[in-house]
């Protein structure tokens, strides 16, 4: 008998995260989806001692997990609007924007990929941004952002990796959600097509459920079409 299982959707105070935790829900036992969030949980993913708290009595005995889908970050800094140009560069605002995109979820990592259900296929994605693309950059501009984003890429690759070496169904993977109606985008997206959180969560649901191993370690779109580093 396989061990039961359970999802974890983490930043579900978010507009993505949200619509995420809710779409789980319509789509297997409401019960197997659990959540965690700064604002519910007190969840600070950039504190080491904060995620320990938060998961490491997360799940009941026996019990491992099969999802986890990392929803959190920022674009704004305590208000404060991404660069346009390197004259606005604060190093403030890009340590926090590093310290939310790209270390907490490497905290993240460290702490959950142990708690996968490593016997069976086990999927852990973190939402990364195209704007991170380095090979798609064509603009510039938000700097912090662009390159947080980058460093988050890499650090799941780097997980995708090592975690692959002993559990060769786990599946670490960036996820681009599209551009998405939320407090994230809610200074930036006018004129531009904005879906709904349900209509976005239900596709990256869908792109979780096609992965398979040998996408561990990649980027791909909210229709699961792969995007340049
Ligand atoms: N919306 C888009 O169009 C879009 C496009 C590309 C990529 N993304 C990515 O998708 C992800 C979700 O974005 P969203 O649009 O849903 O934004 P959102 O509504 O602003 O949600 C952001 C989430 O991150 C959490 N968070 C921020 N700092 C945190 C910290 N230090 N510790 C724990 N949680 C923290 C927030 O928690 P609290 O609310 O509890 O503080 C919230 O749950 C982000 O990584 C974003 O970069 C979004």
């Amino acid at each position: 008998m396989t061990a039961p299982t359970c999802a974890l959707v983490i930043g579900a105070s978010g507009g993505l995260g949200g619509a995420l935790a809710q779409a789980l829900r319509a789509r297997r036992p409401p019960e197997t989806v659990l959540m965690l969030s700064r604002r519910d949980d007190g969840l600070d993913i950039t504190d080491e001692q904060s995620v320990v708290a938060a998961v490491g009595g997360l799940l009941p005995a026996g019990v491992r997990l099969d999802t986890v889908i990392d929803a959190t970050g920022i674009l704004d800094v305590d208000g404060e609007r991404p660069e346009k140009a390197f004259k606005e560069v604060r190093a403030e605002h890009m340590a926090r924007s590093f310290a939310v995109n790209a270390l907490g979820p490497a905290l993240l990592l460290k702490h959950l990929v142990p708690q996968l259900a490593a016997d069976n296929r086990a999927v852990f994605v973190s939402l990364s941004a195209r704007i991170g693309s380095i090979g798609d950059n064509r603009l510039g501009g938000w700097v912090s952002y662009r390159a947080s984003k980058a460093a988050l890429n890499q650090i799941l690759r780097c997980a995708a990796i090592e975690a692959g070496r002993s559990h060769p169904d786990v599946i670490i993977a960036a996820l681009h959600p599209g551009t998405v109606e939320t407090a994230l985008t809610r200074r930036y997206a006018r004129g531009r097509y904005t879906a709904t959180p349900e209509v976005a969560a239900g596709q990256l649901l869908d792109v979780i459920d096609t992965l398979s191993p040998e996408d561990s370690g990649g980027f791909f779109d909210f229709e699961g079409k792969p995007i340049e580093w």
